[in-house]
């Protein structure tokens, strides 16, 4: 270690997937400069890695110690994680934090503590782990329009669909498949039901628009009644069904957002992100499209985000929020908006059923088929007032393309569903 650099004496509160990879980065890279002097945990019985003697099991005697330089937050327990988290930063305090379902809870009111106390806090392993998208958009775009940000936010949802995908797995096997490995939890409905994607779009919409969104606005139609006939259907057009997190400016300026299991074609780099992989779509005003893809989830690919957060606090950056100050847009979630869409049931009843819940005099029945699969258009809002119903009923919806603005011109009845 350079003697002439200080030492930045680390709290860290959790030690779990992400706070054991981050101590185990910093174990392989000693120069560094950072030392995780004190970790705090909830279970005083819990077997640990290190001796029993660095454990407190009071994480308010972290935000008590002057003597530490940044918190880094990694626990399992958002409403907790806001407690800490804001009273650290009440204390002016230098935060790094990995809990998206907190961040986008709470982003508004996050960033104003941060410019009321000049503390500050850094989240990037909130978003889709080890892909740093929230500095790429923060600060490398902080001027620039941007199109549409969308991708794979979810690892445990995508390495399903890849493998019912490639090896013709049933949605519960597959899932089964998930959780042994590890990538998915045992409850799955926040990564199944597209929940844990969401509270990421949020968080990026922020950094990428300048806008708050309140995640419970936002659409989140999940993957948890998919079937191996709707990864066939998708199969003979040519693609594969993706969970699709999306923000999108649409022509009239305003940005939408929404979480969907899309289909997605061989010309869109989502196609080969498989696995537990994620993956980012940027369309940018001047830049063109770019593309990231990595692990967005693990300890190790966790931590390097954690790690990344803990050397800028070092060089004193922060988010810049750009947007918010100069260009923030206004946005439009589900009026006057309207998508294709595909939509199968078990049966034929369930499936006329569910399409007299989205559009009640649009369907038409197609005779050479079984009668279970539809395609056609929906507004955002029906789907919305619906998402319940159909969920409760088994009904898997997917979105063919992007969302639009409802034209002006009536659409004919007969022509709006087909079945598939
Ligand atoms: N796992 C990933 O790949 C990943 C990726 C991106 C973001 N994240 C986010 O990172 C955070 C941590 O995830 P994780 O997977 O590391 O969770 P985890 O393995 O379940 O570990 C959670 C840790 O938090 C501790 N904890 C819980 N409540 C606490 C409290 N009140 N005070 C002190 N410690 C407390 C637990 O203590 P005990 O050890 O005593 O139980 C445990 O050490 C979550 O917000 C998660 O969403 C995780």
């Amino acid at each position: 270690m350079n003697p002439e650099k200080p030492l930045l004496r680390i709290g860290m509160i959790g030690f779990g997937c992400v706070g054991q990879g981050f101590y185990d980065i910093l174990q392989r890279q000693p120069g560094l400069g950072l030392a995780v002097t004190r970790i705090a945990v909830k279970n005083s019985t819990k077997p640990r890695s290190l001796p029993a003697e660095r454990f407190s099991f009071h994480a308010d005697e972290l935000l008590a110690d002057p003597e530490l330089d940044v918190l880094v937050e990694v626990i399992d327990d958002a409403d907790e994680a806001f407690r800490l988290v804001s009273s650290a930063l009440r204390q002016g305090r230098r935060v790094v934090s990995a809990n998206k379902a907190m961040v986008a809870r709470h982003l508004a009111e996050l960033v104003a503590l941060q410019r009321q106390f000049s503390g500050t806090l850094l989240y990037e392993a909130a978003v889709c782990g080890s892909i740093p998208i929230i500095r790429t958009l923060d600060s490398y775009f902080s001027h620039e329009p941007l199109r549409s940000v969308s991708g794979i936010f979810n690892g445990s949802s995508n390495y399903v669909l890849t493998r019912m995908s490639e090896a013709g797995s049933g949605y519960a096997s597959a899932l089964a498949e998930a959780q042994a490995l590890g990538f998915a939890e045992t409850d799955p409905t926040l990564d199944m039901e597209g929940l844990d994607p969401r509270s990421k779009a949020v968080i990026l919409a922020a950094h990428a628009y300048g806008v708050f969104l309140n995640p419970t606005d936002v659409l989140n139609l999940g993957i948890a009644r998919i079937s191996a006939a709707d990864i066939a259907f998708a199969a003979t057009q040519g693609q594969k069904i993706k969970l699709v997190a999306g923000l999108y400016r649409l022509p009239n300026g305003r940005v939408t957002a929404l979480v969907c299991p899309q289909f997605v074609g061989p010309e869109s780099p989502l196609y080969a992100v498989e696995h537990e992989f994620n993956g980012v779509v940027i369309e940018a005003e001047y830049a063109g499209t770019q593309f990231l893809r990595g692990r967005g989830a693990g300890g190790l690919p966790t931590g390097s985000a954690v790690l990344a957060d803990v050397l800028a606090l070092q060089r004193g950056f922060r988010y810049g929020y750009a947007k918010q100050q100069s260009a923030r847009a206004e946005t439009q979630l589900l009026e006057g908006l309207e998508v294709d869409i595909y939509v199968r049931h078990e049966s034929a009843a369930g499936l006329r059923k569910a399409l007299g819940w989205l559009a009640p005099s649009a369907q038409r029945e197609n005779p050479n088929t079984s009668g279970t699969q539809a395609t056609g258009t929906v507004g955002l809002e029906a789907l919305w007032r619906c998402r319940a119903a159909l969920r409760e009923a088994g009904v898997f919806v997917a979105r063919l393309d992007e969302v639009r603005p409802i034209p002006q011109v009536p659409v004919e009845a007969e022509a709006a569903y087909v079945l598939a």
